[in-house]
């Protein structure tokens, strides 16, 4: 295995930063770059990708295509991704080349909900209890072993926005549930009965330093982000242990980057730890219009070698994903007096998220 390649200066302005994807977060991860006097370089396996339209360069080509790889990286000064699933071996070619952030062990651990879950608890942080599940015998004596209350299983690979889910309650339906996965490796997770769900926005610059964003209440429907409310029900003590959990995870993995740590906060107060993002999230769109520095330009900073910038919030903020057809309604929404975010995406399809919406009140409570 090749040594991954580090940054030895910050790339300078009208320096290129590649990135992986050409989703709506590539899109705003160009933007920020540009505001900064960066320029970006898009490598995604998707023509006519939404973060094409604002970015220097575009390369459309598979993700294990080699050639292609060696080529785009031939053209960074640092490269970054726009999604989890990077698969190890793109992440890895590309680390070689040139300096790639956030590195291959958050990657990998993001991508393995059994390791994932495993790596947290070893950090003395809360989860759900879960077991290993990757046989049908397993999956019922995982339901039982884990108190026969209602449970989740999940595939340890490849889920998001609660695809490769299923909630059981018996453990006939977990091994009905393993069976209609096809017997994809899998966790079982004792469901929580939480009283809200929240994140942490947390970047780890090139030297260690750290910085939060004030971590925001989430509401979910359909398994699907749909609202994020700073400041929301977590109270400050409650505010300043998610830092504290988004610190600790960085540290542990030697981050560089922004990362979404997704939390549950249950009834007695305390916090659990779902999952990390080794990317900018959902959760953190607010900031674009709430803060000094966004937590785009917040990666691009640390992917770049740049100091951190000001995570302070100036104001009180609602982000409300545009799902779907909702992006019909974009006239009404351009006169709603929300800053409006649309992503240039061509075609709705059902719980596609095609914008946000960022609704500001003036002040920001006292910290
Ligand atoms: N153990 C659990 N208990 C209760 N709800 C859960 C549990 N795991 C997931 N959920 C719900 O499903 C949503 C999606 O699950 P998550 O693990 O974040 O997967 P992904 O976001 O990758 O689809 C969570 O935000 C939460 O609303
Ligand atoms: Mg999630």
């Amino acid at each position: 295995m090749t040594t991954a390649r580090q940054l030895s200066a910050p790339v300078p302005p009208g320096g290129m930063i590649g990135i992986l994807g050409g989703g709506q977060l590539g899109r705003m991860l160009a933007l920020a770059a540009a505001r900064l006097g960066l320029k970006a370089h898009i490598f995604s396996d998707v023509a006519e990708a939404p973060a094409f339209q604002v970015s220097d360069r575009h390369t459309v080509a598979a993700y294990d295509d080699r050639a292609a790889l060696i080529d785009f990286a031939a053209h960074c000064d640092a490269i970054t991704y726009e999604f989890e699933n990077v698969p190890a071996r793109t992440a890895a070619v590309l680390a070689g080349l040139k300096p790639t952030y956030p590195g291959a062990r958050a990657l990998a651990v993001a991508q393995d909900r059994l390791e994932e879950k495993t790596f947290l608890k070893s950090l003395g942080l809360g989860t759900a209890p879960f077991a290993a599940v990757s046989s049908v015998e397993e999956a019922r004596a995982a339901f039982a072993a884990l108190g026969s209350g209602p449970a989740v299983l999940k595939t340890r690979r490849l889920g998001y926005d609660g695809k490769g889910q299923a909630k059981v309650t018996s453990a006939n339906d977990a091994a009905q549930a393993f069976e209609h996965f096809h017997g994809a490796a899998s966790i079982l997770e004792s469901f929580v009965d939480f009283a809200f769900e929240a994140s942490v926005i947390g970047a780890r610059g090139i030297a260690g330093d750290f910085a939060a964003y004030d971590p925001p209440e989430n509401q979910h429907e359909h398994h699907i982000l749909k609202r994020s409310i700073v400041p929301g029900k977590l109270t400050g003590a409650e505010g300043d242990e998610a830092k504290a959990i988004a610190r600790k995870v960085t540290e542990a993995l030697g981050y560089v980057g922004v990362i979404g740590v997704e939390l549950f906060v249950t009834a007695a107060g305390g916090l659990l730890v779902n999952e990390y993002a080794p990317r900018v999230h959902n959760s953190g769109h607010w900031t674009l219009d709430a803060c000094a520095v966004s937590q785009f330009e917040q990666h691009i900073r640390c992917v770049a070698g740049w100091p951190l910038g000001d995570t302070a919030r100036h104001s009180d903020a609602v982000m409300e994903n545009i799902l779907g057809e909702e992006a019909a309604g974009w006239q009404k929404l351009s006169a709603s007096g929300g800053a409006l975010h649309l992503y240039g995406k061509a075609d709705i399809r059902p719980g596609r998220k095609m914008g946000h919406i960022t609704f500001l009140s003036p002040r920001p409570r006292p910290r």
